[in-house]
């Protein structure tokens, strides 16, 4: 197992560019499963959970491929199944379920187990394909799904605006007989994304973006080429990066109208953050001020860069709340920071952090991506000396993490564990 060595105190300055956004990727190249032609992709990257996904379109029988960000997806004879050995290292691949109940009307899909950051069920997943005529059993721990007679379109409501559960539903109403109309949907511009790929591919799909999506079915997906958007996400930790570390860094690529809450955050935080063409240059304050935060579905602050941001709020002056209300137990990354000298306390959803300004380097313990990259960003500004472990979790979304931070000045390198 590796760990991240990182010297802290060095200012970033320069300039980083993103990557192709994980959260994106995921569901898009899972798509190509309702898609009757090849698919060929672009800005894909490379990363634990999308060699996962490429392994899983393989075992569906699309022969599929990466390349130098360039992913190529076969069309096929396909299987129906995704096996347990595969979900359980990534529950995203659930939203295989949608496009194969669409294309093949069957479907057996590993239930994915509990994770580190709250129970995260799916039963808004099966609730929207049993509108559209799917029915569900659990057998041997596989969710087990059939529409003998094909899916037909519907209207119905969410519960609460899922990212995966729109994700699954939009594409199986793709090949769906009639109109959906689909209420209370999530808005996260990664959906945007997904729905302008079914698009390309004929998909008629309306409303993208907004709380209402209606769709009408097509009768076949044709196979086309399509570029991945930017991630939102590690363009906001490196933004953080710049904050933390007292440093200036240029973005290059960086969806900046895909992140008003986050960077309206930062400027209140009193850091400058300039739109620029092709980018966004973000430029540390001193010292930076307390703001409190509050996790919401998009266009609120997303939850993926709570964790990263209590890493500027340690190193600012004075209080600032934290409060996160997607997911329940998401705070693994507070004790690892009051391991590093941080002063936060934790009540229920609410966690009070007193900024000091300072933190100290120490070996700390990654227990989920963001929280992993919360922990990096703290080693970044810790004085002495960061080990980070488990960074098995960092490299399920980050790519070339440690590559791209020392190109700006970090001190960071990957060790083995037993080093
Ligand atoms: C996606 C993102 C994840 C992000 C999250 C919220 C991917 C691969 N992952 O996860 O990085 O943190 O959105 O922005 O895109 N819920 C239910 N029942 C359901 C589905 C969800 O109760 O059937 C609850 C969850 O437990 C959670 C909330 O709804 O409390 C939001 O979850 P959801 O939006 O579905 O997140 P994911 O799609 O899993």
């Amino acid at each position: 197992m590796d760990s991240f060595l990182i010297k802290g105190g060095a200012p970033l300055n320069g300039e980083v560019t993103v990557s192709g956004s994980k959260n994106a990727a995921l569901p898009i190249l899972l798509a190509s499963i309702a898609v009757d032609g090849d698919v060929q992709y672009g800005n894909v990257p490379d990363l634990r959970d999308i060699r996962t996904t490429i392994r899983l379109l393989n075992i569906l029988g699309r022969g599929a491929s990466l390349e130098d960000g360039r992913v190529l997806v076969k069309n096929g004879e396909m299987g129906i199944e995704a096996p347990y050995d595969l979900v359980k290292t990534m529950r995203a691949s659930v939203l295989c379920l949608g496009p194969l109940l669409a294309r093949k009307r069957e479907a057996k899909v590993s239930l994915p187990g509990g994770c580190a950051i709250g129970a995260r069920p799916v039963d808004q997943h099966l609730l929207a394909l049993e509108s559209m005529g799917a029915s569900f059993d659990l057998q041997n721990g596989y969710i087990h799904g059939t529409c003998p007679d094909g899916l037909k379109g519907a209207h119905f409501s969410f519960s609460m605006p899922t990212v995966g559960g729109t994700e699954n539903a939009l594409m199986a109403a793709c090949l769906a007989q009639g109109e959906t109309v689909m209420e209370n949907v999530a808005r996260e511009p990664e959906i945007v994304d997904l729905a302008n790929f079914l698009n390309r591919c004929g998909a008629r799909i309306e409303g993208q973006g907004s709380s209402v999506i209606t769709v009408k079915g097509v009768e076949r997906l044709y196979g086309c080429s399509y570029d991945i958007m930017p991630d939102r996400i590690e363009a906001g930790t490196f933004l953080v990066a710049a904050g933390v570390t007292g440093g200036e860094l240029f973005v290059r690529n960086c969806p900046a109208a895909d992140m008003a809450a986050l960077l309206g955050k930062l400027r209140e935080a009193g850091m400058e953050i300039e739109e620029r063409e092709g980018g966004v240059l973000a430029r540390a304050a001193s010292p930076l001020k307390a703001v409190d935060i509050s996790t919401q579905p998009h266009p609120g602050f997303p939850t993926d860069m709570q964790p990263q941001f209590m890493v500027l709020l340690c190193r600012a002056q004075g209080p600032g709340m934290v409060r996160e209300n997607i997911f329940e137990n998401r705070f693994m990354h507070v004790q690892e920071l009051v391991r590093m000298g941080a002063d936060i306390q934790v009540n229920g959803p609410s966690a009070l952090v007193r900024g000091t300004g300072r933190l100290e380097g120490a070996p700390v313990m990654a227990s989920d991506l963001r929280a992993g990259a919360a922990l990096v960003l703290a080693g970044l500004c810790a004085e002495g000396e960061t080990r980070v472990q488990r960074i098995y979790h960092i490299d399920r979304g980050y790519e070339r993490l440690e590559e791209k931070l020392s190109a700006v000045g970090a001190d960071i390198r990957r060790v083995h564990e037993q080093e």
